[in-house]
């Protein structure tokens, strides 16, 4: 039986939003993204916008206590039920931590965490072209994959725009928090049995094919 409680794991730009978006329509799971969350909360200027905006421009980790609060308000919604999938959390051992505890409440633990892989230079080339809709938050890449409409979404018409957070200064600083605070994580899903390692260099159809074999769909 496949997984149904799934993390997506690995570094900014190796196409963990793009595979989440698949595999929640394949396998009719929750998506749950905390840049997404994050990022919405900007744009309606909530008090967690307004604390998460410094952190997020300039590449840094938002603080745990803020990104734990919100994933315990999104697990407990009813679209959770059936599975879900993590998006960019955790990120720290804390978040890890944390996760755990909420999930053994709940009597639902983690089945699988999937590790994209992918070299430097591919990830500075595909976040620097990234371009995603306003409005329904479709990504698109100027080379790899751009919308057919130019700067329109080809999904909603919506505006397509650059995250500020994709521009080179944050990008650097986005991919040193990688490596010193998250990656770290991949040895303790290792140690628990879960981690499966997925090549993210390949095509997004390849990535897929190979992210729903390792969870046994
Ligand atoms: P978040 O939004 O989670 O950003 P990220 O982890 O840096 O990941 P990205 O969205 O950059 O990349 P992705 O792996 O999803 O790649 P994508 O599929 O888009 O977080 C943003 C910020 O929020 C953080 O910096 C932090 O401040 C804060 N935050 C979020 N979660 C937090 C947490 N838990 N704790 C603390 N702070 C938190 O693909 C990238 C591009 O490549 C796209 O253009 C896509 O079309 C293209 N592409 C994808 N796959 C392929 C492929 N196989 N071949 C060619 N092109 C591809």
């Amino acid at each position: 039986m496949s997984a149904t409680r799934i993390i997506l794991f690995g570094p900014p730009g190796v196409g963990k939003g793009t595979q989440a978006a698949r595999l929640r329509d394949a396998l009719k799971l929750a998506h749950i993204s905390t840049g997404d969350i994050l990022r919405e909360n900007l744009k309606t200027g909530t008090p967690l916008g307004v604390e998460a905006k410094g952190y997020m421009d300039a590449g840094k980790l938002v603080p745990d206590e803020l990104v734990i609060a919100l994933v315990r308000d999104r697990l407990a919604k009813p679209d959770c039920d059936d599975g879900f999938i993590l998006d960019g959390f955790p990120r720290t051992f804390e978040q890890a931590e944390k996760l755990d505890a909420m999930l053994a409440e709940r009597g639902t633990p983690i089945q699988a965490v999937l590790s994209f892989r992918a070299d430097e230079p591919t990830l500075v080339a595909r976040i620097s072209g990234r371009r995603v809709c306003r409005s329904c938050g479709a990504s698109y890449h100027v080379e790899f994959g751009p919308s057919k409409k130019g700067d329109i979404c080809e999904k909603c018409d919506g505006e397509v725009y650059q995250r500020s957070d994709d521009r080179p200064e944050a990008v650097a600083e986005r991919l040193r928090q990688y490596v010193s605070m998250s990656k770290p994580l991949e040895e303790r899903y290792r140690a628990s049995g879960l981690l499966r390692e997925v090549d993210g260099m390949v095509s997004p159809e390849a990535v897929y094919q190979a992210s729903m074999s390792a969870l046994g769909a």
